[in-house]
C-alpha cells in the first residue's frame, strides 16, 4: 500500500509540523524534518499503520508522549483528507497511534491490483540515461567443481536480478568465471601430453570429466619436476598468447562451460559469461595508477596497498596484495580492474552505477579490501555504489560440510537430479493414493518443477547470512514453508478456476463482510511494500516468508468460508480475491525464479 502510505505520511507530517511549530523550528535548525514514524502495524489487531513519532517528539519538547498523541489525533480528526482514508485513530501504550484504513480504501486498492500486472509495485521508467546494475553471481572456476556455494550464489543472484529487472532496472547478469591463472599451466601441459590430437583437429573434442582431469594434472605437478617446468612454460606462453597454448586453454574453457551450462539449464537461469581473462588488458593500468596515486607499497617483493582499519595480529595494518613477488597479478587485481571497467562510462566500460557481488561470507574481507582500495583511488563515483552480498555455508543435515554417503563432495548435477527423482517418487505415491492416472509427460514435468523449486526455495527462504542445512525431506514436504506447499496453494486456486471456469467475474460491485476476507485483503495489499523492502535489503527470504503467510491466510479463507456455494455479490467478490491471491503468488514465485503449476 505504498501509495496510500505516501498520501498518509504527507498529511501526518504536516499535522506534526503545524501542531508543534516550536519543535518544527528546532528540527529545521538541526537540518531535519519532524518524523512521525509512520510504519505498517506491528500486529494486525492494531490496524493497518501506526504512528510512533510521539515518543521521539516528547524528548524534543518535554511533553508526555501520550498527551502529544492525543493532540495529534484531535488534529487528524479535523482533517477531511485524513478522514477519507482512516477510521478514528486509537492511542495505545505510552503514545502509539494506531490507524485503521477505511474499507472503501482497501477495496479500491484491491481494484487497482486487479487491473495491474505489476500489482501496484512502483516501477522505474526506463530512460536512456538509466545506468545498469551489475549483479556478479554464480562465477564458478574453470576445470574445477562447481560446488554448493556456487549453487547458492546462482540461486540468490538470479532472484535478486529478477527483482531488480521487475522494478525496471536494466541488469547485467555477469558470470565472473575463474578462467585465468597459473593453474592453467599444469592443465595445458597435461592436455598437451595426454590428448595432443585435441589440438590438431578443428572438431570439438570431448575432454570428459574435467574435475578428474584437474586432479590428474595436479598430481603430476606435485610429483614430477620435468612436468613442473613444462607447466611454468605454459603459463608464460599463455600470457604471450601463443596460439597452441591458447587453443588448449579454449578447449578447457569450452568443456567447463558445457558442464556449467547443464546446471544453468536445469535451473533455468540466464547469465552472461565474462570471465577473469576479459580484464587482462586492464591489469597493468591498475598497478600503474595505484602507483601514481602513491597508494602502492612494495613489501617483501610484492606490491600492495595497506588497508585502513584492517588490523592483523600484533595490530599491524593488513595489506591487499595487488602484484605478487613473481610479477603475477591475482584475484584482487582482477576485481579492481573489473570495478573500473564496470563503472566506466560506455564505450570504455559498462556505465553501471551499482555493483552487487554475491559470494559466500568467506570472501567478505577480500571485497572489503578491494572496495576500500577502489574508493581511495577514487574509482567509485559519488553516485555509484559497490556492495558485497554475502551468504552462509551449505551444510549437510549433520551440520557438517555437505558430502555424499561415501564422503565425497556432492556433484551439483547429481544433487538436482536427486531432488527431481525424489519429487517423482513422492508424486507417484500420491497419485496412487488418490487413485489418479496421469501421463508420463505430466509426471516428468511436475516432478521437475517441484524438485528444482524445492531446492531453490529452501535456499532462498533462509536468511542468506546464516548457514543453511540441506535436507531433501524438509524441502520436499507438502507442509511448512516449502515450495511444494506454495505450489499446492496455487493448484487449489487453479482448481476453483477449472470448476467455475472464470476467476474474472464481471461484477464490479465487490462486497466483503467476513473476517477471513478482510484478513486476506490486508495480506494481499502488503505485496508492494514487501518487494520494496526485499530490494532495499537484498533479502529474498522476506519475500518467501510473505508468500508463506499469504498462503496460510488464503487457506484459512478457503477452508472457512464458502466460495462457489455463496450467493452474489459475495461469490464474485471472493472469486476475485482468489484470482488476486493466485496473481500475487505467481508473481512472487516468479521473482524467486520458481515455475508454477496448474495441477500437481
Ligand atoms: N570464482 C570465485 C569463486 O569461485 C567467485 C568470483 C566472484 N566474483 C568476483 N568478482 N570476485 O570463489
Amino acid at each position: 500500500m505504498r501509495s496510500l502510505y505516501q498520501s498518509l505520511e504527507k498529511i501526518i507530517i504536516l499535522t506534526f509540523e503545524e501542531t508543534f511549530p516550536e519543535a518544527n523550528l528546532l528540527a529545521k535548525k538541526l537540518g531535519k524534518r519532524l518524523d512521525p514514524q509512520l510504519v505498517p502495524a506491528s500486529k494486525s489487531q492494531f490496524g493497518d499503520f501506526q504512528i510512533n513519532g510521539a515518543m521521539g517528539l516528547s524528548k524534543l519538547i518535554q511533553q508526555k508522549p501520550r498527551d502529544i498523541a492525543e493532540t495529534i489525533v484531535k488534529e487528524l480528526q479535523k482533517n477531511s483528507e485524513f478522514k477519507k482514508i482512516c477510521l478514528p485513530p486509537e492511542i495505545a501504550g505510552p503514545g502509539f497511534i494506531n490507524l485503521r484504513l477505511q474499507e472503501h480504501c482497501l477495496k479500491s486498492e484491491i481494484q487497482k491490483r486487479l487491473n495491474d500486472k505489476k500489482l501496484a509495485v512502483p516501477v522505474i521508467h526506463k530512460s536512456k540515461e538509466l545506468s545498469p546494475i551489475v549483479v556478479d553471481f554464480s562465477s564458478p572456476n574453470i576445470a574445477k567443481e562447481m560446488h554448493v556455494g556456487h549453487l547458492r550464489s546462482t540461486i540468490i543472484g538470479d532472484s535478486i536480478a529478477r527483482l531488480l529487472e521487475f522494478r525496471g532496472y536494466s541488469v547485467l547478469r555477469l558470470n565472473h568465471v575463474g578462467d585465468w591463472g597459473t593453474q592453467f599451466g599444469m592443465l595445458i601441459a597435461h592436455l598437451k601430453s595426454v590428448a595432443p590430437q585435441a589440438l590438431e583437429t578443428a572438431n570439438a573434442f570431448d575432454l570428459g570429466d574435467l574435475v578428474m582431469f584437474y586432479k590428474e594434472a595436479k598430481q603430476r605437478f606435485d610429483n614430477d619436476e620435468a612436468f613442473q617446468v613444462n607447466a611454468r612454460q605454459e603459463v608464460i606462453k599463455l600470457q604471450q598468447r601463443e596460439s597452441k597454448t591458447i587453443k588448449a586453454w579454449k578447449l578447457l574453457c569450452d568443456q567447463s562451460r558445457k558442464e556449467f551450462q547443464e546446471i544453468y539449464n536445469l535451473l533455468d537461469i540466464r547469465l552472461e559469461e565474462r570471465g577473469e581473462s576479459f580484464y587482462n588488458p586492464f591489469l597493468k593500468k591498475v598497478i600503474d595508477d595505484l602507483d601514481r596515486l602513491s597508494l602502492l607499497v612494495t613489501d617483501q617483493g610484492a606490491k600492495c596497498v595497506f588497508l585502513d582499519d584492517f588490523k592483523g595480529k600484533e595490530g599491524k595494518a593488513m595489506p591487499l596484495i595487488i602484484q605478487k613477488t613473481d610479477g603475477g597479478f591475482n584475484y584482487a587485481t582482477t576485481d579492481l580492474a573489473a570495478i573500473r571497467y564496470r563503472l566506466n562510462k560506455k564505450p570504455a566500460g559498462d556505465g553501471a552505477c551499482r555493483l552487487i557481488y554475491i559470494t559466500d561470507a568467506g570472501q567478505a574481507s577480500h571485497f572489503a579490501g578491494v572496495f576500500q582500495v577502489a574508493k581511495r583511488a577514487k574509482w567509485i563515483p559519488k553516485d555509484c555504489s559497490v556492495e558485497h552480498v554475502p551468504f552462509g555455508l551449505v551444510q549437510g543435515e549433520d551440520g557438517k560440510k555437505l558430502k555424499t554417503r561415501s564422503g565425497e563432495t556432492v556433484k551439483l548435477k547429481d544433487l538436482l537430479n536427486e531432488a527431481v527423482n525424489r519429487a517423482k517418487l513422492d508424486l507417484i505415491r500420491r497419485l496412487k493414493e488418490e487413485g489418479r492416472t496421469e501421463s508420463l509427460e505430466f509426471i516428468e514435468n511436475v516432478s521437475r518443477v517441484i524438485g528444482i523449486s524445492a531446492v531453490k526455495y529452501a535456499d532462498l527462504s533462509q536468511n542468506r547470512i546464516t548457514n543453511y542445512q540441506f535436507s531433501f525431506d524438509r524441502m520436499l514436504a507438502l507442509q511448512g514453508n516449502t515450495a511444494p506447499y506454495l505450489l499446492y496453494s496455487l493448484v487449489r486456486i487453479a482448481g476453483i478456476n477449472r470448476k467455475e471456469g472464470n476467476l474474472n467475474p464481471q461484477s464490479i460491485n465487490i462486497d466483503y463482510s467476513e473476517k477471513q476476507e478482510w484478513n486476506l485483503i490486508r495480506e494481499l495489499l502488503k505485496f508492494d511494500e514487501i518487494i520494496l523492502q526485499v530490494e532495499a535489503e537484498l533479502l529474498p527470504n522476506r519475500l518467501c516468508s510473505y508468500l508463506y503467510e499469504l498462503c496460510q491466510v488464503f487457506n484459512r479463507f478457503y477452508d472457512q468460508i464458502p466460495i462457489l456455494k455463496s450467493k452474489e455479490p459475495s461469490k464474485s467478490s471472493r472469486l476475485l480475491l482468489c484470482r488476486l491471491t493466485a496473481d500475487t503468488l505467481k508473481l512472487g514465485l516468479n521473482l524467486l525464479g520458481i515455475k508454477t503449476l496448474e495441477r500437481m
